[in-house]
């Protein structure tokens, strides 16, 4: 069964002089053009902040335009809810899962498909074409909280699609996937435009776009400055500089620093978290980046997990700065700085800027009592120092953009010059320049002297920040590499070895 494309051969979904100003003042987007032809893969880029999100939750119907107009398929809407967008054919894929946690997969379909308003009786028929389309297949039966959320975010896909999606909005969509799961999401997104379904496609990484986009379009502080350009004639450079102008240079390559005595010493370590981590040995001394590589659920979070304090081990010993960390307060406390891979997980969004910043920096190690003059110069310097743009220290940070967000969780934790720093994908969300200017922070806290454990599914970030890699598969180190050794090829064999295949298992329907 197919779902009806409909006859548009102009842009099938419009943005046409779209202001927003949120509540608070804060002027997000100041006069966009957007444009999406049928068919077509369009890449949407610009740096954290620039504006990408808020026009597509005005596409989407979530939030309303201050001024300028919608149009789908050459005619003028307004769209009240996501409600209307979907029934139009619009549908958005958010960075973080929306379906509710506690249900199952098919529930959270069902609640879709009813506000969507499509018969159910229908609704197994259109999901098993969705399933052939993307060649996703997802456990229907499977509770929403227990999957990964690769799984989840294929679920929230196939039920656009099967709701009758002509445009498909994806903000960012493979921040949380895996490589495999990366490359199954691609072919989905080709089989989907044979199929005639648009996509607009979020992301920092560029060598998505040159692989994934058919056009581009640039947004730079709430204005157009590149609209539908070809990306490959431009070249990534070339875009880099349309987001961000001028480009930071790359961190100092590491190698040649003189290591100081180890930070972290592990030993016999046994573990179990959701799998069971063995570690024989493993050492960061102070002065070098260890990296951790692996593919994502092969003993990452168990191994950050002990180090930090959060798992106690059932077999070993561990030793952080001189001692068995007991609790991550303690971790914290004694020097040691944790930017943990969810920075969900760290921040509390309802609370404002400063007061996340005070809970960050000085929940574990500072004065008693805090003045709100205190929280008002730590959020000055966080801001300045880590280039944080929010509206002041008393807006809320879930309005912060995502790329914002993370700025300042990694700014909290690099400003009291953490003696060993455990850090998660640090640069993820974050846009180019931000990208290397993060992870110039962190060769430079290793250059004075620090000891970093960087855990990264990105393996171009493990390979620049490095002097060592190790290599985690199935909860056992499996190698551990200097940094001439350190290939992509070496390391990809070294994380292989017949490890789940990532993107489309479990049951289906
Ligand atoms: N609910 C909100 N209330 C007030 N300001 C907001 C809100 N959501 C976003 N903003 C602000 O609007 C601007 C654009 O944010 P937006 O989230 O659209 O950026 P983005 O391009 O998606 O960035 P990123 O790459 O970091 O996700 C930012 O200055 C942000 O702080
Ligand atoms: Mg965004």
């Amino acid at each position: 069964m197919a779902v009806a494309v409909g006859e548009c051969r102009g842009p099938l979904l419009e943005a046409r002089g779209v202001v927003k100003v949120y509540p608070d003042g804060v002027v997000a987007l100041r006069g966009v053009d957007f444009a999406l032809m049928p068919g077509e893969v369009h890449a949407l880029l610009g740096e954290n902040g620039a504006g990408k999100t808020t026009l597509m939750r005005i596409l989407y119907g979530e939030i309303r335009p201050t001024r300028g107009e919608i149009r789908v398929c050459g005619r003028r809407v307004v769209f009240h809810s996501t409600r209307d967008a979907i029934r139009s054919g619009v549908a958005m894929v958010y960075q973080h899962p929306r379906m509710v946690p506690t249900l199952t997969v098919w529930e959270n379909m069902v609640l879709y498909f009813s506000s969507a308003g499509v018969p159910l009786g229908e609704a197994r028929e259109r999901l098993r074409w969705a399933q052939e389309v993307t060649g996703f297949e997802v456990p229907l039966e499977a509770v929403v909280e227990e999957l990964p959320l690769g799984a989840v975010q294929r679920a929230e896909i196939l039920r656009a699609l099967a709701a009758g999606a002509r445009v498909l909005i994806l903000d960012e969509p493979t921040t949380n996937l895996t490589p495999l799961e990366v490359e199954g999401l691609f072919k989905a997104i080709r089989n989907m435009k044979a199929h005639g379904v648009s996509v607009v496609y979020i992301t920092h990484r560029l060598p998505e776009v040159m692989e994934i986009a058919d056009v581009v379009t640039v947004l730079r502080r709430g204005r157009v400055v590149a609209s539908r350009v070809d990306p490959r004639g431009l070249g990534a450079e070339e875009l880099a500089r349309l987001m961000v102008g001028e480009l930071p240079p790359p961190p100092p390559r590491p190698g040649g620093r003189r290591l100081g005595a180890p930070v972290l010493v592990m030993r016999g370590v046994r573990a179990r978290g959701r799998l069971e981590l063995v570690v024989d040995e493993l050492v960061v001394r102070g002065g070098e980046v260890l990296g951790v590589a692996g593919v994502e659920g092969n003993g990452q979070d168990e191994l950050v997990g002990v180090v930090v304090g959060l798992l106690e081990p059932l077999e070993g010993s561990v030793e952080v700065l001189g001692a068995p960390p007991r609790g991550v307060r303690d971790y914290l406390g004694r020097g040691g700085g944790f930017i943990p891979g969810d920075r969900r997980k760290a921040l509390v969004l309802s609370m404002s800027v400063a007061e996340n910043a005070a809970f960050l920096v000085y929940a574990h190690r500072g004065p008693l009592l805090l003045t709100p003059g205190m929280l008002v110069s730590l959020y000055e310097r966080i801001a300045r120092e880590y280039n944080v743009v929010a509206e002041g220290p008393w807006a809320p940070v879930g309005r912060l953009s995502g790329g914002n967000q993370q700025k300042l969780l990694v700014g909290s934790q690099l400003l009291l010059e953490p003696r060993l720093l455990v850090a998660v994908n640090p640069t993820r969300g974050l846009d180019v320049a931000t990208t290397s200017y993060v992870r110039r922070l962190i060769a430079g806290l290793a250059e004075r002297g620090a000891g970093v454990l960087l855990v990264s599914s990105d393996l171009d970030e493990i390979l620049e920040l490095s002097d060592r890699v190790a290599v985690l598969h199935r909860g056992r180190v499996a190698g551990i590499l200097p940094r001439e050794e350190a290939t992509p090829e070496r390391i990809g064999l070294l994380m292989g070895g017949g490890v789940e295949a990532g993107g489309t298992g479990g049951k289906g329907a």
